[in-house]
């Protein structure tokens, strides 16, 4: 399913904020917030997550965290809401299950809003979800119909696939998940609350052997053929058949590297460095999701809802630089709700696809979009323009001797600023900042 629109009210920061997470009448493919820290980014993936669970899954997911979310500015009694519009595919519109229409089968996918609350004094979410028709009332005939979200999410139905992943993805060691109870409903969701270790790799060994290799052909094309880890030349994940030593398990998953003399490094996925794994962990669980409701899916025919905190985590700026790129590329029917703070991330983005998160006075938080395309931009208007650093010299070291430096090359500098430029030159001096720069002489305009 694609997300259309979210409502929230009374949750923390979020006082009363609308997203619209359609362009143009579709489906927006990629929406990513910047903002400060605490400025609710997390909380708004969360209650995306939320609410394309429903109640029931919602709360076993945000047990912890839903105690949270009355915003502590109000009263107890004050109302969290959480209102998320759903669409479906066209695509997929035939094989697609949509509870309680099973008589009245509609000719085109209907959309689907899910609506919870909470409040201090209630501690859990409560809620429901209905069909909508196209001008957004509710589609005709189903009004006593059951939750239909409910009923997705209690059967695990196909085709209604939203995944989500928090800043905690590391990879798992192989066969370490095969032992757990999987409900695919909540394990997908998990990490976005900081639930247990991602399957990601280790779908291996949950796949049949046949399964497991292709999954592992799939990945190889989304890594190396479409350049989503750098340097990486070939990708092995062995299941369960082609293990028989347990010493050689951590050897099962191997990633060839090309180094800088041309050389091939085999390394075992665990012995890569952070922002491989990070990537390789999200990207693989995505896949396995995918597969394990729906069977080998191909990566270009993938669709859903896949939430991602911090896309940038531990990745250079120069992998930054090409990640959405090749992410469209590799996952095009995907739509991806992320978090960045990360100027190098928006050049793959489109204007209308950046949310740019700031507080009013009273603390609350609000959107705004930028009309610049980020493409166009140097990395310095993107720090200013995106993230409010305004000055060329972030450090105030930089700045004093920048406007010293402007001031000592002005022969016609008034009394105040040369008052002001031999203040700057002590300061610069106490602080250690070697002024070569002797100020020219003065003259009269
Ligand atoms: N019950 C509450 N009522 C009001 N504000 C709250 C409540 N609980 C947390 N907050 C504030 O709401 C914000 C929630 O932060 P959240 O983790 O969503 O921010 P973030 O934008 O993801 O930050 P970061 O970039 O650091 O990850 C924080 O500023 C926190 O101080
Ligand atoms: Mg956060």
């Amino acid at each position: 399913m694609y997300l259309h629109e979210l409502k929230v009210a009374n949750l923390k920061l979020l006082r009363d904020m609308t997203i619209p997470f359609l362009h143009e009448g579709k489906p927006r493919p990629w929406t990513v917030f910047v903002g400060e820290n605490g400025l609710c980014k997390t909380s708004l993936l969360r209650a995306i997550a939320l609410a394309a669970s429903g109640p029931e899954r919602g709360n076993q997911l945000g047990t912890a965290y839903i105690p949270t979310m009355p915003d502590k500015r109000q009263p107890e009694d004050a109302v969290v809401s959480i209102e998320a519009t759903f669409g479906f595919s066209e695509l997929f519109h035939e094989e697609r299950k949509y509870p309680g229409l099973e008589g009245m089968r509609p000719p085109r996918p209907p959309r689907l809003v899910s609506k919870l609350t909470t409040s201090a004094r209630v501690g859990v979410l409560r809620g429901s979800s209905q069909y909508l028709d196209d001008s957004g009332t509710q589609l005709p005939g189903t009004e006593s119909l059951p939750d239909p979200l409910q009923d997705a999410r209690a059967t695990g139905l196909n085709l209604w696939f939203v995944a989500g992943y928090g800043v905690n993805r590391n990879l798992p060691q192989p066969m370490s998940t095969s032992g757990r109870t999987y409900v695919a409903e909540l394990d997908r969701l998990q990490s976005l609350f900081d639930g247990p270790p991602l399957i990601a790799t280790d779908f291996v060994s949950r796949f049949d052997a046949e399964t497991a290799r292709t999954f592992s052909a799939e990945l190889r094309r989304a890594f190396v053929e479409h350049g989503l880890l750098p340097d990486v030349e070939d990708v092995l994940l062995m299941g369960r058949g082609g293990v028989s030593d347990p010493r050689t398990l951590v050897a099962a998953n191997r990633f060839s590297m090309r180094l800088p003399s041309g050389e091939e490094l085999r390394i075992p996925a665990l012995w890569m460095s952070h922002g491989y794994q990070s990537t390789i962990a999200w990207v693989a669980d995505l896949v396995g999701q995918v597969w394990s409701e729906g069977g080998r899916i191909p990566l270009d025919q993938i669709e859903g809802l896949v939430i991602i905190d911090e896309i940038d985590l531990h990745l250079h700026p120069t992998w930054q630089r090409g990640l959405i790129r090749s992410l469209r590329r590799a996952l095009p029917r995907v739509q991806f709700v992320a978090t960045t703070h990360s100027p190098m991330v928006l050049p793959g983005l489109e204007p209308h696809e950046i949310f740019i998160l700031q507080q009013e006075q009273d603390g609350s938080v609000r959107w705004d979009q930028s009309a610049q395309q980020p493409r166009l931009l140097t990395g310095g208007e993107l720090y200013e323009r995106f993230f409010d650093i305004r000055s060329v010299y972030p450090d105030e070291h930089a700045q004093k001797l920048h406007r010293y430096l402007r001031l000592a090359s002005d022969a016609y500098r008034s009394d105040e600023e040369d008052v002001e430029m031999e203040a700057l030159r002590s300061w610069l001096q106490r602080e250690g900042v070697p002024v070569a720069y002797e100020p020219v002489p003065r003259r009269q305009p």
